[in-house]
């Protein structure tokens, strides 16, 4: 069963969007060589509770952090560690979920680290437009498929894979409820989509086909071969009136346009 949000639930979550896109770019410019993902962990923490808010991912399922920190092959579910430093040329995937007034938004980036290699510059760009491709196709009386195939059809068309093991998903008083969203799929399937829904989309993309592996500390999820990994997701809120994407920032459709 897909949860259909009422309007005073929309306008919370178009507030929590809208505060967890600051707590993300504030955090965001934190991010430099020599930095550690343990202390972006409690800076996260402290711009979240700031905002009005409580970190969603702390104790979700054990999870011991306020965010997660995915570096170069990792692909998602890093944990923040004193002992890991960021260094020039890494690309660092940051996935934050907000909770307030009984509704959870959620969000992930993949910044650079300084100057990136070419072939991590365009897997940024192909996950974060592969994102974006699948937001344009949430639509009211699309299939839910058809966002997926969106995304997964223009991924492989660069070259690139999306991963299969992990998908998107609706967000609201849980941090994931139906429907799952995978990034990959033949169009016209599953259900339609309508007002009200609620939707967290994040592409998943990495370098080469092998299938992702759990690390030792049950979290952090790693290429097969050591590939590159990017992640990007937005909370999107589906209207009469069109797609709201509550966690964009304020510069503009996209974050990365620049790239
Ligand atoms: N943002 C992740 C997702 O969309 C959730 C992280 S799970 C946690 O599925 F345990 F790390 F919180
Ligand atoms: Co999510």
């Amino acid at each position: 069963m897909i949860p259909l949000k009422s309007p005073s639930e929309i306008g919370i979550l178009r507030e929590n969007g809208k505060r967890l896109a600051r707590v993300l770019e504030s955090l965001c410019a934190e991010v430099a060589p020599d930095v550690d993902t343990a202390s972006l962990d409690q800076i996260a923490e402290g711009l979240i509770r700031e905002a009005g808010g409580e970190p969603a991912f702390k104790g979700y399922r054990g999870y011991p952090a306020s965010i997660c920190t995915s570096i170069n092959h990792e692909v998602v579910h890093g944990i923040p560690s004193p002992r890991r430093h960021l260094r020039e040329g890494d690309i660092l995937s940051i996935d934050i979920g907000l909770l307030r007034d009984g509704l959870y938004a959620d969000v992930a980036t993949t910044v650079p680290v300084g100057k990136i290699g070419e072939s991590a510059r365009h897997l940024l760009r192909v996950t974060e437009e592969g994102l974006w491709r699948g937001i344009e196709r949430a639509t009211i009386g699309a299939r839910l498929s058809d966002v997926s195939h969106a995304i997964g059809s223009y991924v492989e068309s660069e070259g690139l894979y999306v991963v299969t093991e992990y998908v998107g998903h609706g967000v609201g008083r849980q941090l994931h409820e139906d429907p799952q969203i995978p990034n990959y799929g033949r169009p016209g399937r599953g259900p339609r989509l309508q007002a009200g829904m609620v939707l967290a989309i994040e592409p998943m993309v990495k370098t080469d086909p092998e299938p992702t592996r759990v690390l030792d500390d049950r979290w952090t999820v790693v290429t097969g071969n050591g590939g590159l990994a990017a992640h990007f997701e937005h909370t999107i809120v589906l209207t009469e009136t069109g797609v709201d994407v509550v966690t964009q920032g304020g510069d503009g459709r996209r974050s990365g346009q620049t790239r």
